[in-house]
């Protein structure tokens, strides 16, 4: 594959993690990263654990197929991984990470990747929509949304969250995230993540959710999202939850 000459945060994330599907600038970013802000293997291997923890809890409700929005690479604990029953279809929109998902995937009969702009439902193609998301529309489905709300603004997040709330069918399940106001205090590293990132408080994510109705469990620090045990000790970066899909009456 020709190496990028841009950086991921997708690869860096697999970088940190200790995966093998990166390349030598996603690694020199990464360090780079490190650098300005402290060491990120806890804090990415912690949101990695909450994807499984969340996803998990999603199957556990009956969902068997998932819509995975800003996916990066499918490895390391990722969704086809802790759902292995379910199916899956992976979607980003930088065309390096698609194609390491692509060839990683090759031959999955359960998991597929493709393009997908996670504003525009739209642009995901609708034969592998069908294929690996096969209740689309019709029975209740996971979203997964993990790593992408900071790369909208508000109104387009919001709008997003209502088109797949319209998409979906009562009792589909939603886990998402969102970074908090952690890096503004390390102004070099936020530098890095370019004008367009977005980190919230908290009290001004909910409200984004729109329809969707948070579980029990919250929106909260993601490491207090059902831990397995006692709560992971890491930066508080990210919060997240599930989110229902409330039936209509
Ligand atoms: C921080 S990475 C998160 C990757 C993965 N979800 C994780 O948690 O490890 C953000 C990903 O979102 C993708 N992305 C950015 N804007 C997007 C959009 N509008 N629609 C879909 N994906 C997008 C990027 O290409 C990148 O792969």
């Amino acid at each position: 594959m020709v190496e990028p000459d841009q950086p991921s945060t997708a690869r860096m994330i697999d970088f940190w993690l200790g995966g093998e599907h990166h390349f030598p600038v996603d690694v020199a970013a990464a360090r780079d990263f490190e650098q300005a802000y402290g060491p990120c293997e806890p804090v990415f291997r912690e949101l990695r654990a909450f994807l499984g923890r969340a996803v998990r809890a999603m199957a556990a409700r009956g969902v068997d197929s998932f819509l995975v929005f800003g996916a990066g690479v499918p490895t390391m604990g990722n969704v086809h991984e802790v759902a292995p029953d379910a199916t899956v279809l992976y979607t980003d929109v930088d065309p390096v990470t698609i194609r390491l998902g692509q060839r990683l995937l090759a031959g999955s009969d359960r998991a597929g990747y493709g393009y997908g702009d996670a504003t525009d439902i739209g642009t995901v193609d609708r034969a592998q929509l069908h294929r690996f998301v096969p209740g689309w529309g019709r029975r209740p489905v996971g979203v997964v949304f993990l790593g992408l709300a900071a790369f909208l603004d508000d109104e387009t997040l919001a709008r997003t969250l209502d088109e797949l709330y319209e998409a979906t069918v009562p009792g589909s399940l939603l886990a998402v995230d969102f970074d908090t106001e952690e890096l503004a205090g390390f102004p070099a590293a936020l530098a890095m993540m370019g004008p367009a990132f977005r980190m919230r408080p908290p009290a001004a994510f909910v409200p984004l959710l729109g329809r969707w109705t948070p579980t029990g469990d919250g929106i909260v620090p993601i490491a207090r999202w059902r831990p397995d045990g006692p709560p992971a000790q890491v930066p508080d970066a990210f919060h997240g939850g599930v989110a229902v899909h409330s039936p209509a009456c």
